[in-house]
């Protein structure tokens, strides 16, 4: 008997408050055109003064839970996968955790970039193999646009802020997780980073003047690691369970820029119908990025139970991940 770690709900929240193309011309040198042509971002959701990441969490984890039709006191254990905590303790998880009411669930933040969610549902994952009645709440959830410096032009027409949740446990059967593939590259760490305001770079005046608290990225060298890393492990994913990548009936990776994913297209030889794309309304949600698409893809009906699924992520560290999935 097969028991897999089996998504039964999923949910997502974006802030009210959105940030046109158009908008960013009356702050920075830039162009629609530039913008989306070069990233495929139209618009973006930007978390209003006092709405923090936990905010967003809460929301998108309700939602999610309402379609498991399971009440926050079942769960066991709720992860976060966030670079843009509300704080440095208390983690989001646990924030999460007593905003939800979730009196019996243990409460952790896995720190992952972009990759965070994926990491966090291979946890999820490990964890129901060993006790698969286990109901494990799963986040990614971010704010970034508190670590963008809406000065640099390179940076603050791609990142933006969301939540999406998922709801894991295990079930008997073919439908769950069937693999995941977690790597990372630690020496690369400086093409994509948020240096300051952690213990190494304290606050400081000297360190807020060189903007080290803001995203720090070298974009043309990310571009090339990320779509190398993220064919590679695609096809890593798919031999792990014994996919053609005809087999695949949706690819859900990271949304971070739609050259990459036009690349990723090609490379996989999907058609286009088989990659979801939703980074003109987001932008670049970092951990939220998949759980948002994946809950989107949900609602709109293009997954069918039997489906199978192909999840990519790639972001700073750098870390990427893969995750294959039979819905
Ligand atoms: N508006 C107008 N012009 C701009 C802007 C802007 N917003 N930003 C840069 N430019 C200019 C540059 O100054 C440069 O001008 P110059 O030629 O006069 O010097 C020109 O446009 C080209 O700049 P490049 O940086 O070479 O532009 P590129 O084509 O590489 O596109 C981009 C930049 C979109 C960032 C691209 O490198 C990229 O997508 N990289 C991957 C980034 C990414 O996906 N990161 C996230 C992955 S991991 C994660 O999600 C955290």
């Amino acid at each position: 008997m097969t028991i897999r770690a089996k998504i039964v709900g999923t949910g997502s929240f974006v802030p009210e408050k959105v940030l046109t193309n158009k908008d960013l011309e009356q702050i920075i040198d830039t162009s629609d055109e530039w913008i989306t042509t070069r990233t495929g971002i139209r618009q973006r959701h930007i978390a209003r003064e006092g709405e923090n990441n936990s905010d967003l969490a809460i929301k998108a984890a309700r939602s999610a839970l309402e379609m498991a039709s399971i009440g926050p006191e079942a769960l066991d254990l709720i992860i976060v996968g966030t670079l843009t905590p509300d704080m440095p303790m208390p983690s989001v998880a646990c924030l999460v955790q007593s905003g939800l009411g979730a009196t019996k669930a243990g409460a952790m933040d896995l720190s992952a970039t972009c990759s965070g969610f994926l990491y966090s549902l291979s946890v999820a994952d490990k964890f129901i193999r060993c006790s698969p009645q286990m109901k494990i709440l799963v986040i990614g959830s971010e704010v970034l646009s508190r670590r963008t410096n809406w000065q640099d032009r390179t940076t603050c027409v791609l990142f933006a802020d969301g939540a999406g949740a998922a709801v894991v446990t295990g079930s008997e059967g073919e439908n769950g997780i069937v693999s995941t593939h977690l790597h990372a590259d630690g020496s690369l760490w400086e093409l994509l980073t948020i240096r300051g305001l952690g213990t190494a770079f304290p606050v400081e005046q000297s360190i807020l003047d060189k903007g080290w608290q803001y995203i720090e990225m070298q974009g043309r060298d990310v571009f090339k690691h990320a779509v190398k890393a993220l064919e590679s492990v695609a096809f890593e994913a798919l031999e792990a369970s014994g996919w053609k990548m005809e087999d695949i009936d949706l690819l859900i990776a990271h949304q971070a820029n739609i050259r990459i994913l036009e690349f990723l297209r090609d490379r996989l030889a999907l058609p286009e119908d088989k990659v979801f794309i939703n980074i003109h309304k987001y932008g670049n949600t970092s951990a939220a990025s998949i759980p948002i698409a994946l809950d989107e893809a949900n609602r709109q009906g293009r997954l069918r139970p039997g489906d199978k699924v192909l999840m990519i992520s790639f972001g700073g560290g750098f870390t990427w991940a893969g995750v294959t999935m039979v819905w």
